[in-house]
């Protein structure tokens, strides 16, 4: 009879217990997010004055330097305390060669250089890829082919790297995926004196469809093929645990996954795999996504950016790469996670 089960139903386990005020519940909190977990990528671009919006990254703009400047300031404000770098390079100065990454008066030489000088206790992150340079959007060089070269690569990678140190770069962040770039990349570095410079490697990359609005901002879409036979393949796991051991093995400080929110069991995976610091990107398509469904009023943007934040540092990430890093940072200020 219905109504006597439900008088006679005791649970012997009551969790609910442990959740039943906020101060229990802060008690039992097991994962944090402060500001300082989180660091903000930013486009810059050449110029005065400009500011481009990025039609699939509400809120995110291409920013030329003096207005980039303005920014960082008002992130550190928040308590971001570490940013990353992407060039905003026009057509006109790209080639099949990425020659423009050597340019000493380029963008975001510049870029690394002023803003070392105005804000040196920001952590300053730098990507290491072609795909910003070249005209065919892939992060290698190519041949006649279009096959994508490893070692050509890697040492050019290197110079690259070396004219970041010299701006004056924390950290290098190789998001290219070719084989063997961290070790070459450590030993170029120490070499040249810059021993002290970290590597803050981008080892489990996937071929992933949510790079798309970031590829918008660069108007960096491969105009052929794919990256497939340089990032993993979303569907292995054991591949990225391989990549991830390779790097830290090769001399990286930190290791990336990337994209994040699809990729919880591999940041968790690599955690029980390495010691070493796990850096989670939610990528552009991660972003566009809940701010999509936030402009129709579908989702609470605010709330579903820390709910994820959240959620990737509890899969093991120690800190994020996020575009939403100043509004998780608000939020937190806020006390919209308590
Ligand atoms: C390029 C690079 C990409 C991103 C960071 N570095 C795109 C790609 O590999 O095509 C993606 C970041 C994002 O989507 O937010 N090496």
């Amino acid at each position: 009879m219905p109504s006597q089960m439900t008088r006679c139903f005791k649970p012997y386990f009551r969790p609910r217990r442990n959740r039943k005020s906020a101060a229990i519940r802060q008690l039992i909190q097991e994962t944090y997010l402060h500001p300082q977990d989180l660091i903000y990528p930013c486009f810059v671009i050449d110029g005065q004055r400009r500011r481009d919006p990025i039609a699939s990254l509400p809120g995110i703009a291409r920013l030329s330097l003096d207005l980039l400047l303005k920014e960082v300031e008002r992130v550190a404000e928040r308590g971001i305390q570490a940013i990353t770098l992407f060039p905003v390079i026009p057509r006109e100065l790209k080639n099949e060669r990425g020659e423009e990454a050597l340019n000493e008066e380029g963008i975001l030489l510049r870029a690394i250089l002023t803003l070392k000088q105005e804000f040196p206790e920001i952590c300053l992150i730098s990507d290491i890829a072609l795909d910003p340079y070249t005209s065919h959007g892939h992060d290698g060089l190519i041949n006649e082919r279009g096959e994508i070269l490893n070692d050509e690569t890697v040492e050019f990678l290197a110079q690259i790297a070396l004219l970041q140190a010299a701006a004056g770069v924390d950290m290098v962040a190789p998001s290219d995926m070719m084989d063997g770039r961290v070790r070459v990349l450590r030993e170029t570095l120490d070499q040249n004196g810059y021993c002290h410079v970290s590597i803050h490697a981008y080892s489990a990359k996937y071929a992933s469809c949510f790079y798309a609005p970031f590829r918008e901002a660069l108007s960096s879409a491969p105009t052929f093929g794919d990256k497939k036979t340089y990032q993993l393949n979303p569907a292995n796991r054991r591949e990225a645990v391989l990549e991830a051991l390779l790097d830290a093995q090769e001399g990286a400080d930190i290791l990336m996954v990337k994209p994040a929110l699809p990729y919880l069991d591999i940041i968790y995976k690599i955690r029980e795999e390495t010691s070493l610091p796990i850096s989670a990107f939610q990528v552009s398509g991660e972003y566009a996504m809940i701010m999509a469904a936030a402009s129709h009023g579908w989702l609470d943007a605010t709330r579903a950016f820390c709910e994820s934040a959240l959620s990737i540092k509890r899969a093991g990430a120690d800190m994020i790469f996020t575009y939403a890093a100043p509004l998780i940072a608000e939020a937190i200020k806020n006390g919209v996670l308590d």
